[in-house]
């Protein structure tokens, strides 16, 4: 529900993205998918619908699956890294309980999605000092998604980290041969960042050899949905409803969602954004349309609306919430979880550091 013109560059990431679904339909197991997320709090419906699912389909789809849960990159736009063991450990229930299917043990036998931290996977990291060499200072502070997030930062100036972590970005799908990035529209600029990266790295130490494959990125055909309050959502703004939230918390939420006076409830993103992103909300946790959602509540104005909307939330994330509440109760699981992704990375990020230092004429 994007209301802005797309870039002639989007309308061509989108129609990259239609083909390459039908090429993951034909031939799922050529494709290995990195993505991630930093650990700054609990995922919300806006990631479950934008993002959460989108993996879940692609794992079940046949598709091998590694997410990064990108611990360093927490300190990127802020000082203080919060509880980031917490917020790991959330992150972690939400996919689990979102039906990712993780590996629990570290071989390739394990066809299971590789779930891991930065901090876990020293090899990982060290890539980032090559890379680095292959990029410039002015092609980092021209990355429009990395101004953003300067601006938007409480920080008074940028951050190394801020301005680089495009290229420790890199590093993660690359450390691990992934050829397939599913990003939403701002991450595009960080994946042809990606491809540069492995591109130069090709033609500077491979010697006629691709080391690294150039990754494509697959747009997420899901609709942006606003926070209650009208603006993005967000982990911090309070506006979205966590998916870890109970159903009395959901309720009070959309109680207080922004809406507008008008009793006739009708679909209009343009005019009436907020009443559309309810309406939307309610569509997609019941497989309808949003003007049949609009349709039905006629006359009966917000309350109807609101009341609407907590009942398809609700009902749409029980299933996920009741096993989110059992998974949390198995700390043993989910520590044997992370240390299975994390010693799976290392032994691929340890093979791909090897690669890369031969390339290069280093190391004993
Ligand atoms: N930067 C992403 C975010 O803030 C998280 C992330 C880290 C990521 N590494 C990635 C996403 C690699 C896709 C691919 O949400």
């Amino acid at each position: 529900m994007s209301r802005t013109t797309p870039t002639p560059s989007v309308v061509d990431a989108q129609r990259r993205s239609a083909a390459l679904e039908q090429r993951i339909g034909a031939d799922p197991h050529a494709f290995r998918v990195l993505t991630g997320d930093r650990p700054t709090g609990p995922l919300h419906l806006g990631h479950y619908v934008g993002t959460l699912a989108n993996r879940v389909r692609l794992q079940r789809a046949g598709v091998e699956v590694f997410v990064v849960i990108a611990d360093y990159q927490v300190i990127t736009d802020r000082d203080v890294a919060g509880d980031v063991r917490g917020h790991v450990r959330e992150l972690l229930l939400d996919h689990l309980a979102a039906g990712l299917v993780p590996r629990t043990s570290p071989g390739a036998h394990d066809t299971g999605a590789t779930v891991f931290t930065h901090s876990a996977v020293p090899a990982l990291n060290q890539l980032m000092l090559p890379f680095l060499s292959l990029v410039t200072v002015a092609e980092l502070q021209r990355n429009p998604t990395v101004k953003a997030e300067a601006a938007a930062s409480s920080r008074r100036g940028t951050s190394g980290l801020l301005l680089t972590y495009p290229v420790h970005q890199a590093a993660d799908v690359l450390f691990c041969g992934a050829n397939l990035v599913p990003v939403g529209q701002d991450q595009l600029p960080h994946l042809e960042l990606t491809r540069s990266i492995a591109r130069r790295f090709n033609e500077r130490y491979g010697a006629g050899r691709e080391v690294f494959a150039e990754p494509e990125a697959l747009l997420s055909a899901a609709p942006l949905l606003l926070g209650t309050d009208g603006e993005k959502m967000s982990k911090s703004r309070g506006n979205a409803v966590a998916l870890r939230a109970d159903e009395d918390e959901t309720a009070r939420l959309y109680r207080s969602a922004k809406t507008d006076a008008d009793r006739r409830i009708t679909y209009d993103p343009v005019h009436r954004p907020e009443v559309a992103s309810l309406l939307l909300t309610a569509a997609l946790c019941t497989g309808t349309s949003p003007e049949a959602v609009a349709e039905r509540i006629g006359d009966g104005g917000a309350a109807v609306l609101k009341a609407t909307v907590v009942e398809a939330v609700n009902e749409h994330l029980r299933p996920l919430r009741r096993r989110r509440r059992e998974l949390a109760r198995d700390d043993a699981h989910l520590r044997a979880v992370l240390a299975a992704g994390n010693e799976h990375a290392n032994a691929v990020a340890d093979r791909t550091l090897a690669t890369v230092q031969e390339a290069m004429g280093l190391g004993g």
